[in-house]
């Protein structure tokens, strides 16, 4: 058993949780129509639906709340998140938002037009959905490495180079307002980005007078694993490297409910001073005034704080640890999983595991249903119920090409015990694999169907 560093914090706050009863549980599982985005959290005894917005807070940052100033224009808050901001991204302009999609959504707003196309390694769904709504064309091109769930490749996040000139070449640079890339990649299994390929994006982006935006939400646990992987940086700090990635870049959104450390906020941060006026404007249309943009004082406190703690090394040492414990103890418990393991979160290969379900009985929910019913434990569908669509040519559905379910680990949140109890549920699933149900629709709506989506099992 692979152990990792012991939490570097004691807990002062604690929130009660309760593993309800399996009657409790299937009775609030039907009531939902067996999706587990209709629970009660009352009734969830272990939640890894997301890493974001779900970790706990510190002393520091909860006594930083208690300065927040709350004034209309010019807060204090304001400007001692302006100096964190200038120490670690080094970006001339920022502006707060209320969290990660009202950043895309402003950028989208000044940038996209219809037709024209937004390359990165992998979008995030909010911002390939903000960028689809303007009529523009997210493209993907990560490297092969990533669809390979078996692929120990230290970068599984890197951007493919060639992919990306032959793509410039095609839709012409004057086609491409501004060019991204997502460290880590969430939606290719939380796969770190190398300093390398971020440089050579970086050059290449340039050299077409491309603007480069990194989607920063993971860029502290990105840039400890460069810390740990990448030739030349063991001997960096982790705030050095992430002052090296921005350097490389033009502007940055941010989900601040993720690295920050904080439940809500996020940035639009960028060098070009017309874009930054402009960004106000629709700031001030949307979120509000650019010195609080959609905050409280108080919120911008505790993400100045925030973004300070989870740039330290011991917490990113047992952060990173802690995910790699239920990834290898999961693997060695004759789990399949997406390997190696990312930073926030290990995705089970569930197409895999319950190999009897066809996709169209969607395997992956069907395990999430199952770790409910047997542990009070909540994961997330990444497969045939979120991605499954028609074709619009022939109408014929198209299926994703890994059926995975996402255990996203909240930050300071569960110790290794939780962890031991997951590995031990899931372990008991397999060992009755051939028993699980697959699951059919009895309601679905048309977009983002997984939300809100009914089911029920197949006898
Ligand atoms: N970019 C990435 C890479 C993300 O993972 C997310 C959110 C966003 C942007 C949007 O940020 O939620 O603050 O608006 N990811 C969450 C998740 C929802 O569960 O992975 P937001």
């Amino acid at each position: 058993m692979t152990n990792y560093p012991p939490e570097p914090f004691r807990i002062k706050v604690v929130e009660p949780t309760k593993l309800v009863d399996q009657i409790t549980r299937q009775e609030a599982l039907a009531n939902a129509g067996y999706n587990l985005f209709g629970l009660r959290s009352a009734v969830i005894f272990i939640d890894l639906l997301t890493d974001s917005g779900t970790g706990a807070m510190s002393h520091g940052q909860w006594s930083a709340m208690m300065q927040g100033d709350e004034s209309y224009a010019g807060a204090n808050s304001y400007y001692r998140l302006s100096s964190v901001m200038q120490d670690i991204f080094g970006f001339e302009h920022f502006v707060p938002t209320h969290q990660g999609r009202a950043a895309e959504n402003i950028l989208s707003t000044l940038l996209v037009k219809k037709g024209i196309y937004v390359p990165s390694n992998m979008h995030f769904d909010t911002t390939d959905a903000n960028i689809r709504a303007r009529g523009g064309n997210p493209t993907n091109l990560v490297i092969d490495q990533a669809f390979d769930p078996d692929d120990l490749y230290p970068f599984k996040g890197n951007l493919d180079l060639e992919k990306l000139k032959n793509f410039i070449q095609t839709v012409g640079e004057e086609n491409i307002p501004f060019g991204m890339i997502t460290i880590t990649n969430n939606a290719g299994g939380g796969q770190p980005v190398s300093l390398e390929n971020i440089r050579q994006v970086s050059a290449i982006y340039r050299q077409h007078k491309i603007p480069f935006f990194i989607d920063a939400c993971r860029y502290a646990e990105n840039a400890h694993f460069i810390r740990q992987r990448e030739p030349g940086y063991a001997d960096k700090s982790t705030l050095e490297i992430a002052r090296e990635i921005f350097s490389l870049a033009d502007g940055a959104t941010m989900s601040a409910k993720k690295d920050a450390l904080v439940n809500i906020g996020g940035f639009l941060a960028m060098n070009n001073e017309e874009l930054y006026r402009k960004a106000c404007n629709e700031l001030i249309l949307r979120e509000g005034f650019p010195t609080y943009g959609g905050l409280a004082g108080r919120d911008l406190d505790a993400i100045a704080v925030g973004l300070i703690e989870g740039l330290d090394e011991d917490y990113l040492d047992y952060r990173l640890g802690q995910t790699a414990y239920l990834a290898n103890n999961l693997r060695e418990a004759g789990i399949p999983i997406m390997q190696p393991p990312g930073g926030h979160a290990v995705y089970v290969n569930a197409g895999k595991m319950l190999s009897h379900i066809p996709q169209k009985y969607f395997p992956g929910h069907a395990l999430t249903v199952e770790l409910y019913l047997r542990g009070g434990i909540r994961g997330v569908e990444i497969g045939s119920v979120m991605f499954a669509h028609n074709d619009p040519q022939t109408g014929e559905v198209v299926y994703p090409q890994l059926e995975l379910v996402r255990l996203a680990i909240p930050r300071r949140v569960y110790t290794q015990s939780h962890l031991d109890y997951v590995v031990k549920i899931m372990a008991s699933i397999n060992e009755h694999r051939e028993e699980v149900p697959g699951y059919r629709f009895t309601y679905a709506p048309e977009l983002l169907r997984h939300f809100t989506a009914r089911f029920e099992p197949i006898t």
